[in-house]
């Protein structure tokens, strides 16, 4: 039988915690919320299926907040939503947002938890993109603007934050492959936002560090990629692949350069001052955060515009999103992180988790049985790492909450807590129970 007993064999001070974010949970309608880029995103293209009332977490974040607490969590890791902070422009802060937040970080705080909040999800206010959103720096200086007010406002609430979830999500996939919002399919859109969100990392943490005493990271989703077969013209492709995903963010945050490959295609499109704002850019940061989920077998495949690759999917076991279980991948990041780029920082797998295709059984009871499954073989992984010594000090599973999967709306289950979308309820699953199990 597969369990997760062995979660017993972490250190005493390894922070076990979940992770959420606020366009997914929250819920827009209620509280002021303003407009972002996911609303008019789903209008266009998810034939309106939006996040307007997710999991109504505006109304119910104590009773989740108690879940965390519950299955014997130590941290929780959330985002602040721009819009609801700033709804209608840059100046005019909404109070009910505030407040929001306020009580959110004090119920964390009460119970223990510790507050790991991230500043941007995702959820750009949709009066930016009249500029273009991400493609314009000016929304790096609003991006900054707000960092600062977050810290000023929060900050005696959290040590740790982190400024950005996922660049390669907001640069490549929603603006080279279109698959998020804003849904643009274009190499300079790309190309711009992937040194712009980067630069608008540099206008956080030097706003963060104007303000506050706190420990700053950044979130970067890593995947795994390995050639389809030995042939050379797709090793070549999956170098690509790699500094494209992986590379081009580790690259610039720690050694303030780009990766080669990539940027020889890129380069074009960048602006012209953009190796000064790469000396910003790499700034020291106390903490990295590891998303990882999957792999990728990559081809070599002509383009148009120099991005000669695709991506494939092998014979693993494969979650309801159709990535594979590949375990092997998330202690080679944590060592690749460790050996080549910063041996010193502290490592935290700020996401890490799989959707599943849960059903209520009898008893009200959800056996999400490959769920586990799924975080033993990863978890057993960031054990190695951490008995090797390598600096790996949180892992937070993505997600306490089935919640509003972004382009699959409300049709992937990640949560440990099964949502009943009609009513709010919320039913803690058997992967829940086993973490509670060792945890408590
Ligand atoms: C990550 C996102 C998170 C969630 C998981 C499944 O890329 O950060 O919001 O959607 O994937």
């Amino acid at each position: 039988m597969i369990n997760l007993s062995f979660l017993q064999d972490f250190p005493k001070d390894f922070n076990f915690g979940v992770a959420t974010s606020s366009y997914q949970i929250e819920g827009t309608m209620y509280g002021n919320c303003g407009k972002s880029i996911w609303d008019d995103f789903a209008e266009r293209k998810l034939n309106g299926i939006d996040g307007k009332l997710a999991c109504n977490h505006i109304e119910y974040f104590k009773e989740d907040i108690k879940l965390i607490k519950d299955a014997g969590f130590k941290a929780y890791r959330f985002s602040f939503a721009w819009p609801r902070l700033f709804p209608d422009n840059n100046k005019d802060v909404n109070l009910k947002g505030v407040d929001f937040y306020k009580q959110l970080l004090e119920e964390i705080n009460n119970c223990d938890l510790e507050a790991f909040p991230t500043i941007y999800h995702w959820d750009l206010p949709i009066r930016f993109q009249k500029i273009k959103g991400w493609e314009d720096q000016e929304t790096c200086k609003h991006f900054g603007e707000l960092s600062f007010f977050i810290s000023k406002t929060f900050g005696d609430q959290f040590e740790k934050i982190s400024t950005i979830n996922e660049p390669w999500c907001v640069s490549w996939l929603s603006h080279y492959l279109g698959e998020h919002a804003p849904g643009i399919k274009n190499i300079q859109s790309a190309a711009k936002t992937m040194h712009n969100i980067l630069f608008a990392h540099s206008q956080s943490v030097e706003a963060l560090r104007s303000c506050n005493d706190h420990q700053i990271g950044i979130v970067l989703n890593n995947q795994f990629g390995q050639p389809i077969d030995s042939n050379e013209e797709n090793i070549q492709a999956t170098k690509l692949f790699d500094e494209i995903h992986n590379r081009w963010f580790s690259d610039a945050i720690f050694k303030g350069k780009y990766p080669e490959l990539a940027l020889s295609i890129l380069e074009k499109y960048l602006p012209e001052n953009y190796k000064t704002q790469l000396e910003l850019i790499s700034s020291p940061i106390d903490w990295i955060g590891l998303n990882y989920y999957t792999r990728s077998l990559i081809k070599y495949k002509k383009s148009d515009d120099g991005v000669d690759y695709e991506c494939n999917s092998g014979t693993l076991k494969k979650t309801d999103m159709g990535w594979e279980f590949y375990p092997e991948g998330l202690s080679y990041f944590i060592k690749r992180i460790n050996k080549e780029y910063d041996n010193n920082i502290p490592i935290y797998i700020t996401e890490n988790g799989m959707a599943n295709n849960d059903k209520l059984s009898l008893g009200n009871r959800i056996q999400d049985h490959d769920r586990i499954e799924f975080f033993n073989v990863h978890l057993k992984e960031v054990l190695n790492c951490v008995n090797e010594k390598l600096p790996v000090k949180g892992y937070f599973a993505w997600s306490l909450l089935d919640n509003y999967e972004w382009a699959f709306g409300y049709s992937k289950r990640f949560g440990l807590v099964f949502t009943d979308f009609q009513n709010f309820k919320r039913i803690p699953k058997n992967s829940y129970y086993e973490f509670q199990k060792y945890l408590k």
